[in-house]
């Protein structure tokens, strides 16, 4: 899902960071972002019009890179679904991203909004991907 989001932005010339959890017993940091990557190359409908957007996405993890959400202006999270593993990450981008940027949540229940502090709120906001991913979205 992640991958996919990524591509879809890339696609319209963003560069973007594509970040995940480090895996156990992996030697690269980054393997799970690179497998997502992977994945979303092969997967059909295609993610990726070209090699050009492919490019654009720099993988990265969640402990070594979480800083990079400071240069960034629409900060996308799409991580499992489990509302502790969400809670836990929106404090770390709390804590890390610019002013003004926007903090779309991947999130099949949206009641998840209502756990927020009322503080955060006013820059987070719902994003829904039409099927097949990443053809449409829609904010609310
Ligand atoms: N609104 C919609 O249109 C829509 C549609 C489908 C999915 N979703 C939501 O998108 C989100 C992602 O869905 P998915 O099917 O890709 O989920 P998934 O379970 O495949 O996991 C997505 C990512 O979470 C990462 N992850 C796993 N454990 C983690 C942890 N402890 N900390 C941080 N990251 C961790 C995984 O490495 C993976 O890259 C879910 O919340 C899902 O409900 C929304």
């Amino acid at each position: 899902m992640g991958a996919r989001i990524a591509a879809h932005f890339a696609n319209a010339g963003f560069p973007v960071d594509l970040l995940d959890i480090v895996l156990p017993g992996q030697p690269k940091r980054n393997a799970a972002a690179l497998a997502g990557i992977d994945s979303a190359s092969k997967q059909r409908p295609v993610a990726f019009f070209t090699d050009a957007a492919k490019a654009l996405i720099t993988p990265g993890n969640f402990e070594d890179d979480l800083s990079r959400v400071g240069r960034c202006e629409w900060i996308v999270e799409a991580v499992a679904e489990d509302l502790e593993i969400k809670r836990s990450l929106w404090r770390r981008v709390a804590a890390r991203r610019a002013p003004g940027s926007a903090y779309p949540s991947r999130r099949t229940r949206c009641s998840s909004f209502s756990a927020l502090p009322r503080g955060w709120r006013r820059w987070r906001c719902g994003s829904c991907t039409s099927a097949p991913t990443s053809t449409s979205t829609t904010l609310w």
